[in-house]
């Protein structure tokens, strides 16, 4: 699914309000990592209902394959598009309500795709099993009996169920531990061709599953890069109050004390490794 934003504006309908996103232009190709980043209050969320279709451009227009996302809504075609979509809004297992984790592991499939029960089954094990959950335990115990971390895992496989092409996540990590976000960047790693267009606080923890960074300050598109060239446009990030990651910063501070390195490194194992081979660390205790 190809996505584009033509000058796409959103105000939310109160009087005097200012615009929620301004203008904002990008094209995302089927299969593109997508990290959305900026300050709080500065339209991520909007532009994730804009790009699911659950509201509409004031201004400019969004098109899928071409269609515009406009045209769509006025001929009641949007469901066979969001069909194709899975979006996980912030902290969804508050929004948990089936009363065991396998039927709110089905529900959107169930709805949308009106599978029999052995079809919903099999795509279900087929679901779950790279991440690690067993389904005979699912189909036992409430939603609610998950760990936090688990409660996330399952409302992230949720989505996966209709396999979407398009998968939108608004904050996946929010509020979890080190564990808890290390296993949430390692499920979505395994999406190898569908889209993923993330909205996160926390880039440094996506740093090795995506390869663009589009950021958004006061509803406008501030940043739109791909990665390796971040490295060389941290100030950037930090202009418009987006806190880069640590491990690159670090790197482009040895960068300019004239250090060479032979590719950018994105987690900051990798970078003290790096170091410590070149003799710069005698240890990873150095840093400290
Ligand atoms: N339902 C709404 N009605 C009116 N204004 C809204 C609504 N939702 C958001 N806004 C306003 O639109 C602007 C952008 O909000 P949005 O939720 O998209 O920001 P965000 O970047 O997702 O913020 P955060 O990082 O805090 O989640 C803000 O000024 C917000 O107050
Ligand atoms: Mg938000």
């Amino acid at each position: 699914m190809k996505i584009e934003c033509d000058k796409v504006s959103f105000k939310y309908d109160i009087p005097g309000d200012e615009w929620a996103l301004k203008d904002i232009d990008f094209t995302i190709a089927q299969g593109e990592k997508i990290a959305i980043v900026g300050p709080a209050g500065s339209g991520k969320t909007t532009l994730i209902q804009l790009l699911d279709g659950l509201i509409l451009p004031t201004q400019g227009d969004v098109f899928i394959d071409g269609k515009s996302i406009k045209k769509l809504a006025k001929t009641r075609d949007l469901p066979s598009i969001r069909r194709r979509i899975g979006v996980l809004f912030q902290f969804p297992e508050q929004q948990f309500f089936q009363e065991t984790a396998y039927d709110e592991l089905a529900f959107a499939f169930r709805n949308f795709m009106e599978p029999d029960e052995s079809e919903l089954f099999e795509r279900a094990r087929a679901v779950v099993g790279p991440f690690g959950m067993n389904i005979d335990v699912l189909r036992q115990v409430s939603p609610f009996q998950l760990s936090s971390g688990e409660k996330r895992r399952l409302a992230l496989a949720s989505s996966l169920m209709t396999r979407p092409e398009v998968l939108m996540l608004d904050e996946p990590t929010a509020g979890m531990d080190a564990l808890g976000r290390a296993e949430v960047v390692s499920m979505i790693s395994l999406l190898n061709d569908t889209t993923v267009i993330l909205v996160t606080h926390n880039l440094e923890d996506f740093m090795t599953i995506i390869d663009r960074v589009i950021g958004i300050s006061r509803a406008k598109k501030v940043v739109d890069i791909r990665l390796p060239e971040i490295i060389d446009n941290l100030d950037q990030l930090e202009e418009v109050g987006i806190t880069p990651p640590l491990v690159l910063k670090v790197q482009h501070w040895f960068k300019q004390s004239g250090m060479k390195f032979d590719r950018v490194y994105y987690q900051m194992q990798d970078l003290i490794e790096f170091l410590k081979s070149n003799k710069y660390l005698k240890s990873s205790s150095d840093l400290h």
